[in-house]
């Protein structure tokens, strides 16, 4: 049993206490993460945060571990035809392989979506307005985390009716109940992906998979394992984040109506209210973590080669040695330098569409749904048990 728990009960009420006894008496420390059955360090101060996701000396590409930590932390090698990608990648494979997706993941593609996530957004909620009945509706179910898997499949080129089985494969990579479920997404995931791509090639369209085969720098492209990888990378790292951004972001207003009058009030507040969403209650509360390539001294302590760090973006977020009264929601914070997108090479491509996304979702819930409430008293609710995500178990809204 750790001596701070952040698997128990204690933690799905409110990990919060937890992470500040950790900042004060233990602000990096080794874990044992029962999920991965394996010992992590976790950084927990936001001023160590930034200097770790900074720092050269830890990698995120396994081929560069000793096979001793190859074996404890990746386990399911059916995953390796997906991992070719940049999030497990160091510079300078890095670079290349984040300059030539830039390429085609460009603001200009993201600002184009506008209209059709907006359309998408009123469609979802007209559908459960007419299914509801009297009753409250899971909103995590029914809305959260069913328009961003409507706009990547739109981004991305793939048929609407293949969205559920996506919707599966993306809920096990994110909390796989056990490695069988993870083996067996993750072989039905690659077939799939390896078939589109190939339809693809064969009739490009206007589309991100498109543009991604397309992509070339100096004579340079994505190989096909590459594209995979970097098709899998973005549902993965795009889905659930996003889904749990826009439940989030429901949760605090809803938890602070207060806050939530000011945003009606003032519609130009929206956009400074998903930052404070963002620092508040951050959809990502670890980075996926980095490895020292020797032992390494990191603020004085020391990290066997090998070892899996992470950063605890939710805890750096609640620092109050970088926010004032950080336990305050308050969507007019300024400054309001949050971690939540992380930072440093691997700072999330995807943060203006997450962005522009939950902008729009909770611009048409808050503007359209004048009586948007919980269904249920809020301390019923509890966080999911999952190693990245820091989302709900349910969300159960009347309106
Ligand atoms: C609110 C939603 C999102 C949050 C909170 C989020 C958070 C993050 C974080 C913390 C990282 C760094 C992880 C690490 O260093 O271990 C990251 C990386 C990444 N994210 Fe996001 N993300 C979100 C949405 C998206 C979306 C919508 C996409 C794309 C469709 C996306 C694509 C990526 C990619 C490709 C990387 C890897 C970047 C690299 O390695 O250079 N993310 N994200």
């Amino acid at each position: 049993m750790n001596h701070f728990d952040l698997w128990g009960e204690p933690a799905h009420v409110d990990p919060l206490p937890i992470l500040a006894r950790m900042r004060s008496e233990a602000p990096i420390v080794r874990l044992f993460d029962p999920h991965q059955g394996a010992p992590e360090w976790v950084v927990t101060r936001y001023a160590d945060v930034v200097e770790l996701l900074r720092d050269n000396r830890f990698s995120k590409d396994k081929r560069k571990l000793p096979p001793r930590s190859r074996e404890m932390y990746f386990r399911v090698s059916e995953l390796d035809a997906l991992d070719k990608h940049m999030l497990f990648a160091d510079p300078p494979e890095h670079t290349r392989l984040r300059s030539l997706v830039a390429k085609a993941f460009t603001p200009r593609r993201m600002r184009d979506m506008q209209p059709r996530i907006a359309e998408s957004a009123r469609w979802l909620l007209r559908e459960a307005d007419e299914t509801r009945g009297s009753g409250g509706v899971n909103l995590l179910e029914v809305f959260a985390f069913s328009l961003p898997i409507t706009v990547l499949a739109e981004l991305i080129g793939v048929p609407l009716e293949d969205q559920p089985r996506f919707k599966a494969w993306t809920n096990i990579l994110a909390a796989p109940p056990d490695f069988e479920s993870l083996r067996r997404m993750a072989v039905e995931f690659q077939e799939y992906l390896a078939e589109f791509i190939q339809r693809r090639r064969a009739e490009p369209c206007d589309d991100l998979t498109s543009a991604l085969i397309a992509a070339e720098e100096q004579g340079d492209r994505l190989s096909a394992v590459e594209l995979m990888s970097m098709l899998f990378l973005l549902i993965a790292a795009g889905y659930e984040t996003t889904g749990n951004l826009i439940a989030n972001s429901v949760w605090a207003l809803l938890k602070h109506p207060a806050e939530l009058a000011r945003l009606r009030a003032e519609p130009s507040l929206l956009e400074s209210a998903i930052e404070e969403v963002l620092r508040y209650c951050p959809p990502v509360k670890n980075t996926i973590g980095a490895y020292p390539l020797a032992d390494t001294k990191f603020q004085g302590q020391v990290i066997p080669e090998g070892e899996k760090v992470v950063a605890s973006l939710l805890s750096a977020n609640h620092d109050p040695e970088q926010f004032e009264e950080p336990e305050r929601f308050d969507i007019t914070r300024s400054p309001n330098k949050h971690v939540a997108f992380g930072l440093g090479p691997h700072f999330c491509l995807g943060a203006p569409l997450a962005r522009l996304e939950a902008s729009v979702a909770v611009d048409v819930l808050v503007q359209e749904y004048p009586r948007l409430a919980f269904a249920e008293d809020p301390s019923n609710l509890r966080w999911r048990e999952a190693v990245f995500i820091h989302g709900l178990n349910r969300l159960p809204v009347i309106w």
